[in-house]
């Protein structure tokens, strides 16, 4: 196995093109415009913004994008064929990535082309974009599944046509961190142009195959915010900087002090949620429950952190439990400036301990209002539900009309949804809307007793415009009147905070 990585590693970031590919994700241009405003700041190397040959959008995204002027490359992904490479150049992209497939699959049944064909459309292209005074980065689509000579082969005669860069993509994920150290190393003796990989995440395993492709001296990573891309997308980007910054003290030109914002840009403009245990920027990668890891976090963070969550700009969370200990709840109290006496902080300790034991989750406004009802504070509910009233069925469009007392004014209003609990919700939204920004994060409903006339209890979890977070929990026989009190619950509670 190799061991010599570059001193500094460039990053290709293909969020918007390879991560675009993610089955269901489409991004506009204006949407992908705003990405690489965020991932300029981020400090990428390169932006691979899109594909210009798939249409008049990506074209117009590449003009847009020239006019702005990037610090980052921006590049254009193009087949090895002159009516692609022609339409990235129309567009103004001043980085051309071209690619084609050379495994003995996309030979015979992809492109039906001998390996000497191949070899000449690789070329062809090459000489074609460099003729143009671009730069080129050349990549054997399925290189971990094409034979190591032809390959070379390949390579060699890229690197003669002046190629800039040559990729070494893992197209469908299939190889493992050792074969992936063995074939850059191959590719480094031969090879004199900085060399680039791209690793798929079939098998879990993109980022741990880029790291053993740098190990064997690859200079730069193709990947993806979130990890996002075709199947089960790409190597993440966080992790792969964090490992190189952390784990290897290799450079990157990457801000990480931006790379949660960035992580949220893109998970709400694609609308794929990260999930919490994903490392670096998923909601929990800095969160601490059990008693026994918040008693060390409490005395240095170093105990159970292997990096801080400012480097990344994330936030370290404590979370309650049944596994919570009588320190997370110290820290609480004090951050909160709840003082409680022997008997009354016992009370609070086994409440969050049933709470946690019947699965329900605490969020720390929960905790704050479980606290200060122990304590004695009155609870101040700032909105009250005066009445409701729905209109829906066959071929009306479901109506809610919701009157509410908002700190001692009544206030009405109607608004139409997809079905009655959206409609009241959004009458609440807009009742609400001058003093806070509410939206729902979870709702569930579960019938708890059986029959028509069945209870049905409401859980919800609100946010707030600064993400704060309360939970509601409401039952009632009419489930339109149970998702009300919830909400109304949760946004008494976020409210509380607001005092
Ligand atoms: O996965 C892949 O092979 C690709 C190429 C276009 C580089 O995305
Ligand atoms: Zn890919």
């Amino acid at each position: 196995m190799t061991y010599n990585p570059p001193s500094d590693v460039m990053i290709y970031d293909t969020t918007l093109r390879d991560g675009e590919q993610t089955p269901g994700v489409t991004i506009t241009t204006d949407e992908k415009i705003t990405i690489a405003e965020k991932l300029d700041k981020l400090g990428v190397d390169v932006i691979e913004l899109g594909f210009p040959a798939a249409s008049p959008g990506e074209q117009r995204t590449f003009k847009e994008a020239a006019k702005i002027g990037f610090n980052a490359q921006i590049s254009g992904l193009a087949r090895a064929l002159p009516q692609d490479i022609d339409k990235a150049i129309d567009s103004d992209a001043d980085y051309i990535h071209t690619f084609i497939g050379t495994s003995p699959l996309h030979r015979d049944y992809k492109l039906k082309m001998s390996k000497e064909e191949i070899l000449d459309k690789a070329v062809t292209a090459v000489e074609y974009i460099k003729d143009h005074g671009i730069t080129a980065e050349f990549s054997c689509e399925d290189s971990t599944r094409t034979e190591i000579d032809y390959l070379l082969e390949v390579f060699s005669a890229v690197q003669e046509a002046k190629v800039d860069k040559i990729n070494v993509p893992d197209t469908v994920g299939v190889t493992i961190p050792i074969k992936m150290n063995e074939l850059i190393t191959k590719i480094n003796e031969k090879i004199n142009v900085p060399i680039s990989v791209h690793c798929h995440n079939d098998f879990g395993l993109a980022v741990a195959n880029t790291l053993a492709a740098i190990e064997a001296g690859a200079k730069q990573a193709q990947c993806t915010i979130n990890g996002l891309g075709e199947r089960a997308g790409n190597a993440s980007l966080e992790e792969i900087v964090m490992s190189l910054h952390k784990c290897y003290n290799i450079n990157t030109n990457i801000n990480s002090k931006l790379l949660v914002n960035t992580s949220e840009t893109v998970s709400r403009i694609t609308g794929v949620k990260m999930p919490p245990n994903k490392a670096i920027v998923g909601e929990n990668a800095f969160a601490h429950e059990a008693g026994i890891h918040v008693q060390g976090i409490l005395a240095n963070s170093e105990t159970y952190e292997a990096l801080n969550p400012e480097e990344v700009g994330h936030k370290r969370r404590i979370v309650l439990g049944k596994l919570t200990g009588a320190n997370a709840i110290e820290a609480k109290l004090e951050e909160y400036n709840i003082n409680l006496n022997k008997n009354q902080f016992d009370e609070l300790f086994k409440k969050v301990k049933a709470l946690g034991d019947a699965g329900k989750t605490i969020t720390d406004l929960d905790f704050r209002s479980v606290a200060e009802a122990i304590q004695g504070k009155p609870t101040q509910e700032r909105i009250k539900l005066l009445g409701i009233s729905v209109m829906t069925g066959d071929n009306t469009l479901p109506t809610a009309t919701v009157k509410l007392d908002i700190d001692g004014t009544v206030k009405n209003h109607a608004e139409t949804g997809v079905g009655p609990v959206d409609a009241s919700l959004k009458a609440i939204q807009s009742l609400v809307g001058e003093i806070v920004d509410i939206h729902l994060e979870e709702y569930h409903i579960e019938a708890i007793t059986g029959g028509t006339n069945a209870l049905a209890e409401v859980f919800v979890i609100s946010t707030d415009e600064n993400n704060n977070k309360a939970t509601g929990r409401a039952t009632d026989e009419d489930i339109v009147k149970a998702s009300i009190d919830a909400i109304i619950s949760s946004v008494n509670k976020i409210l509380m905070l607001r005092e």
